[in-house]
C-alpha cells in the first residue's frame, strides 16, 4: 500500500486548478441508466470511484468509457439488473443505481452498502421513497430486492432528515414515475442541483432545486446529454485549508466559491484572508496566529462535514480553544488520534472535538482512515516540523485528483512512497 510522505515547513505560493467535483460525479453518471440513448460528462476527475463505477456500469451492460476528463456511457440495453457486494462495498454511492434501474427495468437487486468508517450509514430513507413511489422492496442475503412490475408512480416524499443520498436516489426515480413526485425536506446540496440540471437537460421536469421541496412531473422517457459537471467543493476548501495552515498564499483556480460560503466565511474568522472573483479564490494565510473558531456541521448551505477533518487539523495551531461539532455522521473523528501523534491537543466529548491550539506540530508516522481524514493529515504535515509518513492513502486516491503534483506545484515537499 502506498504512502505519502511530506517535509513540513513550506508556506504554499502558487495557483492550483480545482478539478470537477467528485460526490456530483459519482451521483450523476448513474444517470446514464435512465436512458438508452448517450450520455457524456465531463470535468470528471481521475479517481479511483469514478473508475470503481464504471466497472459497475460494464456489468448492467452499460457501454462505459473514461478519456482525459470526459466519460461516455451508453446503456442501449440493461443486460443485468444486479449490483453485486464485491463493488458496492468498496464504494457506496454504488448504491445510487437502485433508483434508476427500478425505475427503468421495473426491478434491481442491490447489494446492501453497509457501515464505513465515518458510521452506520442507513439506506432506510432511500428504500422508504421508493416504498412511497410504489416499489415493493425486500431485504434477502444482504441485498435489496425491489421490483416495481408496472412501473413507478408519483408520490409525496417526507424525508425524516436531510440527506443527500436518498434525494439523489429518489429524483432519478422520479423522473421515470407515472405522475407528480414531491420531495418534502430534500437536501439542497450543489451535488444534488447539479444531478437536476442535467436530468432537465435531458428532458426530465424538475422544479425547486436548491429548496427543501423538490417537485417532479414524470416523463415517459429521457434523451441523451453532454454535461459539464460543477467543480470540486471539498477539493476547493482542502486545498485552502492546506494554504492556511502551510502560512501560504494560493489562488485556487475554477473554483466556485458560491457553493462554500460558510466554509469561507469560517475560514476568514480565522484570520486567513479570503478574496473571491467569479471562479478564482485567493487564500493568503495570517501574518500572526491562526485564530479560533466554534463550528457545527451540517446540511448544505451549512458547514460541510466533508470539510470538518480539514478544519480540526487547521485549529490545531490556532491560538485558543475551537469546538467543532459533527452534526452529521455520528464517528467522523477518526483522524483526531491521528493528529493527537503529531502533537495535537484535542478532547472528543460525544460530537464535538474540543481542540487546544498548539505552537507547533511535530511530523509523525499517521495512518488515514478515510477520504477527508487523509486530506486533514496531509495538510497538517504541511505544517509540522520534520517529516509526516501518512499511511493507506488509497482513501485518498478515491477522491483528489493529481494531490501530489497539485501540492508540489505550490511548493510543496511531498512525495508518494510506492509500496
Ligand atoms: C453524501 O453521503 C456524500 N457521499 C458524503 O461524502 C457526505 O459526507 C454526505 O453526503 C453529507 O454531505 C457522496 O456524495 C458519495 P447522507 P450520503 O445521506 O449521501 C443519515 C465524502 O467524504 N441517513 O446525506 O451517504 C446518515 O447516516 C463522503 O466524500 C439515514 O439515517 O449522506 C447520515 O447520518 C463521505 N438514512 C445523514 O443521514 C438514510 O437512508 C446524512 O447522510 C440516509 C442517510
Amino acid at each position: 500500500m502506498d504512502k505519502i510522505k511530506v517535509t513540513g515547513g513550506t508556506p504554499l505560493k502558487g495557483q492550483i486548478r480545482v478539478s470537477g467535483s467528485k460526490n456530483t460525479a459519482l451521483a450523476i453518471m448513474p444517470v446514464c441508466l435512465l436512458t438508452d440513448q448517450p450520455v457524456e460528462l465531463s470535468n470528471i476527475p481521475n479517481v479511483s470511484d469514478v473508475h470503481t463505477l464504471n466497472t459497475l456500469f460494464q456489468q448492467h451492460g452499460v457501454d462505459a468509457s473514461f478519456k482525459e476528463g470526459v466519460v461516455h456511457l451508453q446503456a442501449s440495453e440493461i443486460t443485468n439488473t444486479t449490483a453485486p457486494y464485491d463493488i458496492v462495498s468498496k464504494m457506496r454511492a454504488s448504491f445510487w443505481v437502485l433508483g434508476p434501474l427500478l425505475a427503468r427495468m421495473g426491478e434491481a437487486k442491490v447489494s446492501l452498502p453497509g457501515g464505513d468508517a465515518i458510521g452506520a450509514r442507513p439506506v432506510n430513507f432511500h428504500l422508504k421513497g421508493l416504498e412511497v413511489l410504489g416499489a415493493d422492496i425486500e431485504l434477502e442475503s444482504g441485498y435489496v430486492i425491489a421490483k416495481a412490475p408496472n412501473g413507478l408512480t408519483g408520490g409525496r416524499i417526507t424525508m425524516p432528515h436531510v440527506s443527500v443520498g436518498a434525494t439523489i436516489t429518489l429524483l432519478m426515480a422520479a423522473t421515470l414515475a407515472k405522475g407528480e413526485t414531491v420531495i418534502v425536506n430534500a437536501a439542497r446540496e450543489p451535488d444534488v442541483c447539479d444531478l437536476g440540471e442535467c436530468l432537465i437537460k435531458m428532458g426530465a421536469k424538475i422544479e425547486g432545486l436548491g429548496t427543501n421541496i423538490i417537485r417532479i412531473q414524470g416523463v415517459e422517457s429521457l434523451s441523451s446529454v453532454s454535461h459539464r459537471i460543477i467543480p470540486d467543493r471539498i477539493e476547493a476548501g482542502s486545498y485552502a485549508v492546506a494554504a492556511a495552515i502551510s502560512g501560504g498564499d494560493v489562488e485556487l483556480l475554477d473554483a466556485d466559491c458560491t457553493h462554500i460560503e460558510t466554509f469561507l466565511n469560517f475560514l476568514r474568522a480565522t484570520g486567513t484572508a479570503v478574496d473571491k472573483s467569479s471562479d478564482r479564490i485567493r487564500i493568503t494565510a495570517p501574518d500572526g496566529r491562526l485564530q479560533p473558531v466554534d463550528i457545527t456541521t451540517e446540511a448544505y448551505p451549512g458547514y460541510p462535514t466533508d470539510l470538518q477533518a480539514q478544519m480540526v487539523a487547521l485549529m490545531t495551531l490556532a491560538e485558543g480553544t475551537s469546538t467543532i461539532t459533527e452534526g452529521i455522521f455520528e464517528n467522523r473523528f477518526m483522524h483526531v488520534p491521528e493528529l493527537r501523534r503529531m502533537g495535537a491537543k484535542i478532547d472528543v466529548q460525544g460530537k464535538s472535538a474540543i481542540i487546544h491550539g498548539v505552537d507547533e506540530l511535530v511530523g509523525a508516522e499517521v495512518m488515514s482512515t478515510d477520504l477527508r481524514a487523509s486530506v486533514c493529515l496531509i495538510s497538517a504535515g504541511l505544517k509540522a516540523k520534520g517529516d509526516t509518513v501518512v499511511s493507506r492513502v488509497y482513501h485518498l486516491d478515491r477522491g483528489f485528483e493529481n494531490l501530489e503534483e497539485k501540492l508540489k506545484a505550490c511548493g510543496a515537499q511531498i512525495e508518494r512512497l510506492k509500496s
